[in-house]
Formats: structure tokens, C-alpha cells, sequence
């Protein structure tokens, strides 16, 4: 069966697990991969092979922060929380505002253009004040 052609965003693209999906999703080249990474615990080198790709493309942004995708996004992945406690820790605050107002801000922008929204909660919430 033939795939179909969509525009994916993964916020935390540029981690452990937001690389690997990355990765998955551009097999094919059928989907366009939208990635949104402050960089905070991800990196560069996580990317790179996907760089030259021009079914990818990078964000470097803060999903606090506010934003907004020009493409008609059909999914949304949210990764975006460091995961490692000593990581996590460093600033308790924006953890949390990641957490909150971050996957907020993937929410309404789920409601306003996606059709589905594959929101990967953390347990990070707990512990971190
Ligand atoms: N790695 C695991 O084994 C594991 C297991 C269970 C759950 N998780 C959860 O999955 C999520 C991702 O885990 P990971 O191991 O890939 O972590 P990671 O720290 O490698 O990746 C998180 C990514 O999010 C980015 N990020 C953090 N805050 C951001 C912000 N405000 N705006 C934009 N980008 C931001 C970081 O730069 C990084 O690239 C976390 O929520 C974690 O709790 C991970």
C-alpha cells in the first residue's frame, strides 16, 4: 500500500529518542520531518546525517517559547523534556515550564492544524521543586 505523504512535527528531535523516530520517519522518503530542539540536552551530532535531507527540517527554538509552523501538520510528537534527573534538575523551573506550557503549546497547535497528537508524557512533573 502506498504511504502517504505528511509533514510530522517532533518536538526533541535532536535527542535519544526524538533522533531515533527521526530517523524512522524519513525511511522512504515519504514524510516531511519538521524537528524543534532547543539543544539543551539534544544535539547537533544527533542530526547531522539528516541535515542534507530536504525532507528535513531543523528548528533550533525553545518550545516555551512561542512559535509557529507554516506547514499543515498531520502529526506531533513531543519528546521535549530532558530525561536524565541530573539533566533535569539543573533547572527545575523550566522543566516544569517545558512540561506545561510546552506541550500546551504542541496541543493547541494539534488543534489548530494535526490530526493526531502523540503526546509522550513524562513523570518528570514529580519531585522536581
Ligand atoms: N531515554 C529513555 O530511556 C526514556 C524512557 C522513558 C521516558 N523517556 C522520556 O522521553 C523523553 C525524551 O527522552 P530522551 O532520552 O530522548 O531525552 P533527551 O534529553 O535526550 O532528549 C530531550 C530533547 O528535548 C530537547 N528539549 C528539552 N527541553 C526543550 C525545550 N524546552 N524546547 C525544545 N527542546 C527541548 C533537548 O535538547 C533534547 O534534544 C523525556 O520526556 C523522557 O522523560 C525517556
Amino acid at each position: 500500500m502506498k504511504q502517504q505523504n505528511k509533514s510530522i512535527l517532533i518536538a526533541g528531535g535532536a535527542g535519544f529518542i526524538g533522533r531515533h523516530l527521526c530517523a524512522k520517519l524519513l525511511q522512504g522518503n515519504v514524510h516531511k520531518v519538521i524537528c524543534i530542539d532547543n539543544l539543551s540536552t539534544g544535539s547537533i551530532e544527533n542530526i547531522k546525517e539528516f541535515l542534507n535531507n530536504p525532507r528535513f527540517v531543523f528548528l533550533e527554538h525553545d518550545i516555551t517559547i512561542r512559535f509557529d509552523i507554516e506547514d499543515d501538520i498531520s502529526e506531533i510528537y513531543n519528546f521535549a523534556c530532558p530525561a536524565s534527573p541530573i539533566q533535569y534538575q539543573k533547572d527545575p523551573i523550566h522543566t516544569f515550564v517545558t512540561s506545561v506550557i510546552g506541550s500546551l503549546r504542541l496541543l493547541k497547535m494539534a488543534r489548530k492544524k494535526a490530526q493526531e497528537l502523540c503526546l509522550h508524557l513524562q513523570v518528570r512533573y514529580m519531585g522536581i521543586l
